[in-house]
């Protein structure tokens, strides 16, 4: 799941990140700010664009101003028999099955529940609006007006055997209007992973025409975003002024992720229609990340801000494989898979940000049970040395499927090792949490050895005090703070203390299950559903928790319900206590949004 999009959430950090801690030369766009501007009738308020709010077009048919005079090829060849991702669960036999299968459908069917009510809540209250308001009732639109929670349900719904709900929901999907938006300035990155990526996937899955026919219809409209000198796309996007034919130059400023994780829907929009300019589009983009990935301050990774203008990615100083990046690795090995292994750049471009990513962004935390656990931070390089600063994000624990795929996918034993540990900081964190769920962010304190990392209560308490604002120097401070703030042994500080519904951990421990087999990973997932549906489950579906720190019985409500709860997060869940069979890993790959695609064979 990523990055941006996790944008809106990541809003305000983002913004603290940006212009506190990485210097940027210029402040990045605010994202989110201009999303929240809602035009729902007249946009143009100039004479001369054309009256296009209440008249359909398609896209198709906006002239494209810098024209592609020839493609990149798609690459040649077959695809290729690749590793397998999924351990050989048809060896698992054995006296207890009988009992683990019955034990398995019960929760996947509690699963199910969640998901069914929570649709029949947006249907009743939030039909074709983008999200639902899980306490009230009654919905908003935050991704454009186009029914967000709707189109990325759709493959959910389909996998769940919610048949019904899934016919009304595509007979639906015809009146979503991509000629028009609620918000002048479209997310490109997140109408890419969330319409793009769930129509694609739920073709795939129904081949319903429809669906593959809207995909279309937002994929040109993306498309049109490419439409600059150097045909890097513009990442928040004026609609109306493109329709309009105003002349579009690609962003000085945008986040890695927001550039490089067009990749999966692109290409398998070109597999799915055989149009090579979709393919042609982020092709472009993977050449800059190919040549500019040695040369940035921490060469093998691309830094948060890049500059998709000049395709310089050298000026930012802040890296890691968290939010605002996230899904630009996250897409390395899955475009490999996507593409059947017949273009090798992805497999190269894995090995070496990964190689650095280990060595510069990746800790052991010291816990009081002396977990042996790790987590990716954030890597500053300033002169020579690189600086760690160890935090740890909700967002971050997506990177135990990326080291568990790549592991598999290219036969790196050490990477499926080190996916185990991310995945089990992640189930840690859960865990140390007094609701059992972890919150958005938080700092931990780094061991300062991989191999031995004693409990060390008052090295703990340095840190605490150390990150607060307390400015005491006598323990009984300290204390009093901590249990103010109500932290877990081992937490130096919640910097976040909400927890908005992400699929991450799940999604990591849904992945490691798959790839080992391990009983213990559906046993950590049953653990978490049932945190997570005790403390966010309200009368009609389930909301976003205020603080995960609260004194409160049962977790303080935000009132929200990202269409991720249901496209992403109920998914892993369902799909963990599925037959592994069910959307094998060597059979789909996954987009960002938990979207799945099928593989070529
Ligand atoms: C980038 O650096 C890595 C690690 O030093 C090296 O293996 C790789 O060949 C380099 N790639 C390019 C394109 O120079």
């Amino acid at each position: 799941m990523a990055l941006v999009r996790r944008w809106s959430s990541f809003l305000v950090i983002g913004a603290v990140f940006i212009f506190v801690f990485y210097r940027l030369r210029s402040p990045i766009t605010t994202p989110g700010a201009a999303d929240t501007t809602l035009t729902p009738t007249h946009p143009h308020s100039s004479v001369s664009e054309p009256h296009i709010g209440s008249t359909k077009f398609l896209w198709k048919d906006i002239p494209i101003q810098n024209k592609v005079t020839s493609y990149i090829a798609y690459p040649s060849g077959n695809p290729q028999q690749l590793s397998k991702i999924q351990h050989d669960f048809s060896k698992d036999t054995g006296p207890q099955t009988k009992i683990e299968k019955e034990l398995r459908e019960k929760r996947q069917a509690e699963v199910r529940n969640t998901a069914k009510r929570a649709w029949a809540a947006y249907r009743e209250y939030a039909w074709l609006q983008d999200e639902l308001d899980p306490i009230n009732g009654g919905g908003k639109n935050t991704f454009g007006g186009w029914a967000a929670t709707l189109i990325d349900s759709l493959d959910t719904l389909w996998i769940m055997d919610l048949k019904d709900e899934f016919h009304e929901a595509v007979k639906a999907v015809k009146e979503v209007d991509f000629s028009s938006s609620s918000q002048q300035t479209v997310n490109i990155f997140e109408t890419t992973i969330r319409h793009l990526g769930g129509l694609l996937a739920a073709y795939d899955l129904s081949k319903e025409k429809i669906l593959l026919a809207k995909a279309i219809e937002v994929g040109d409209m993306i498309y049109k975003a490419f439409d600059t000198p150097n045909h890097m796309p513009v990442a928040r996007w004026n609609w109306a002024k493109a329709a309009a034919g105003t002349p579009q130059t690609a962003p000085e400023q945008v986040l890695v992720a927001e550039l490089g994780s067009l990749t999966m829907e692109f290409t398998h929009l070109t597999q799915a229609t055989g149009d090579k300019k979709y393919y042609d589009a982020v092709a472009r983009i993977m050449d800059v990340f190919q040549r500019e990935q040695n040369n940035t301050l921490l060469p093998g990774m691309w830094p948060v801000a890049v500059n998709a203008k000049t395709e310089d990615f050298k000026s930012d100083n802040a890296f890691t494989l968290a939010a605002m990046a996230d899904s630009a690795y996250e897409y390395l090995p899955k475009m490999h898979a996507l593409l059947g292994g017949i273009d090798a750049r992805y497999e190269s471009m894995y090995r070496i940000a990964m190689d650095t990513a280990i060595k510069h962004t990746l800790f052991r935390p010291m816990t009081p049970d002396e977990s042996d656990i790790l987590v990716s931070g954030f890597a500053r390089p300033n002169g020579d040395s690189v600086k760690l600063d160890p935090q740890l994000q909700h967002l971050v624990c997506y990177t135990g499927g990326l080291f568990a795929i790549g592991g598999k996918l290219f036969d790196i034993p050490e990477h499926v090792r080190i996916a185990q540990k991310l995945t089990n900081a992640c189930i840690w964190a859960y865990k140390a949490f007094p609701y059992g769920i972890m919150p958005e962010v938080s700092h931990l304190v780094p061991c300062a050895s991989m191999d031995h990392c004693p409990w060390a209560e008052e090295v703990w308490r340095g840190a605490v005090l150390q990150r607060s604002s307390v400015g005491a120097d006598n323990p009984e401070d300290v204390l009093h703070y901590i249990s103010q703030s109500r932290l877990p042994e081992g937490i130096a500080k919640v910097d976040d203390g909400r927890y908005i519904l992400r699929p991450e951990a799940i999604e990591s421990v849904f992945v490691m299950y798959r790839v080992t087999g391990e009983q213990s990973m559906q046993a950590a997932a049953w653990d978490m559903f049932t945190a997570i549906q005790k403390h966010t489950a309200t009368d009609i579906a389930n909301s976003a928790i205020a603080d995960v720190t609260a004194p409160d019985t049962i977790a303080p409500k935000a009132g929200n319900m990202e269409s991720f709860w249901i496209a992403e997060t109920l998914k892993y869940f369902y799909l963990i206590f599925s037959d592994p069979s069910v959307i094998s890993l060597d059979e789909y790959v996954f987009n960002t949004e938990a979207h799945p695609y099928r593989r070529p064979v």
